[in-house]
């Protein structure tokens, strides 16, 4: 086991009614910057819960964060906060809103461009202002977590940036009923892979870990079909939010590498093409499974394929291809196609996304040695 330090300051309010405590948890005198996404909010009343809640507020809103949120966007969100004089911060909303909000939260009280933050990291000579969040699809973990991950529609570029821990995440499943099924089915990919990037990489080091990592992928295997059937299923859609949460808190991550390979391919799809990103993983993450799977991931891919798909009889190599096919098919049966040509993504994405690795002199995975010739072929296997 590596050494670690660990500290997760967010307050989860899990379920139903806890939208109650939203008053509780601003301060007294607080103006809000509520931030909020295209507007499914208003549709499915997370935005009339969310006010009846702040009516002793003073309160001001930015509509229109994206998927994948764009700096170009925030930055209007960023001269509004400081005009009217913010010193709250509250999401409504997903992923992107959320991430959209840590780097505002930041960006507010801090005299540099927002992009120059995402770029150079967080400015730590300001005071980044506190933020809350009021989950409404699960996925990203950014309710529980300090990342965010935005994009520049100048460059086409997609980047990860540090910001601070939300003070509080209101998780109420009823939210997520009226999720598109594409949404769900990406978020459950995502849930999935977050725990993968920290569970596939060097075996033997935490047994711990493992069996935590094992139980949330057990978990989405198992909710997977109710989660999907039945949108207003209460426990199901429960248990995938705790699930998705869980995968990306830094509970399964004391003491093990981590990979992030997957992600780091996937944010350039996204950019180039704009796939949403719960779907460029499950187009990733199994080819690079075939490329790596019999060489530094062998160990841990062995453990895998009998822990979680039960996998035991057969030579090693067979169990391992099993395990990548079991994977592959198990993001099939989410809906979601899992080839690059079936999104009709040709070699001049591929050709860009290993040029800007090879610009960069990126080195990813556990053991930094995926460099852009890697990449290439894990793309050249997810064709
Ligand atoms: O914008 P609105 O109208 O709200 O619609 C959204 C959006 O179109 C819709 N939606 C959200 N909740 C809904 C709903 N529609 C109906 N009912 C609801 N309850 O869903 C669409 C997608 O929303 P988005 O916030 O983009 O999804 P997600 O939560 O998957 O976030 C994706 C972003 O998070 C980043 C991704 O890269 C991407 O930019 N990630 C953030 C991470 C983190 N902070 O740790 C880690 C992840 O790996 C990921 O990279
Ligand atoms: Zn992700």
């Amino acid at each position: 086991m590596n050494p670690f330090k660990f500290r997760n300051p967010t307050e989860l309010l899990f379920g139903e009614g806890m939208i109650e405590m939203l008053p509780k948890r601003i301060p007294q005198g607080s103006k809000i910057l509520l931030t909020f996404g295209g507007g499914s909010v208003k549709s499915n009343g997370v935005y009339d819960d969310v006010c009846r809640q702040l009516k002793e507020f003073d309160c001001v809103e930015f509509w229109g964060i994206e998927p994948n949120p764009k700096v170009e966007t925030l930055r209007k969100a960023i001269e509004l906060g400081k005009r009217e004089g913010i010193n709250f911060v509250l999401a409504v909303g997903g992923g992107s809103v959320l991430d959209a909000s840590k780097l505002i939260a930041n960006a507010i009280p801090s005299e540099r461009d927002a992009w120059d933050l995402v770029l150079k990291g967080a400015d730590r000579s300001v005071v980044t202002l506190p933020l809350g969040t009021v989950l409404t699809i699960p996925a990203t973990g950014s309710e529980m977590n300090r990342g965010a991950v935005i994009s520049s529609i100048k460059t086409q570029e997609k980047f990860g940036f540090w910001g601070e821990y939300p003070l509080f995440s209101i998780l109420e499943p009823r939210y997520t009923f009226s999720l598109p099924a594409y949404q769900v089915a990406c978020g459950i990919a995502d849930s999935f892979v977050h725990v993968m990037e920290q569970y596939i990489c060097r075996a033997g080091e935490s047994p711990l870990m493992d069996r935590w990592a094992e139980g949330i992928m057990l978990t989405l295997i198992e909710q997977r079909e109710a989660i999907q059937r039945e949108p207003a299923d209460y426990d199901a859609r429960a248990n995938f939010m705790l699930s998705a949460t869980m995968a990306l808190n830094g509970f399964i991550a004391m003491g093990i590498t981590e990979d992030w390979a997957t992600h780091r391919i996937g944010h350039e799809l996204t950019a180039l093409t704009g796939l949403t990103h719960g779907h460029t993983l499950v187009i990733v993450l199994p080819a690079l499974l075939r490329v790596l799977g019999h060489g530094s991931k062998r160990a841990k891919l062995l453990h895998y394929a009998q822990r979680v798909w039960g996998i035991t009889s057969g030579s090693e190599d067979e169990c391992i291809d099993q395990a990548i096919d079991r994977t592959e098919a198990f993001f099939r049966s989410l809906g979601l196609e899992t080839r690059l040509g079936e999104r009709g993504i040709g070699p001049e994405v591929e050709a860009e996304i290993v040029r800007r690795f090879a610009e960069r002199g990126t080195l990813l995975g556990e053991n930094q040695d995926i460099d852009s010739a890697v990449v290439a072929r894990i793309l050249q296997v997810a064709r």
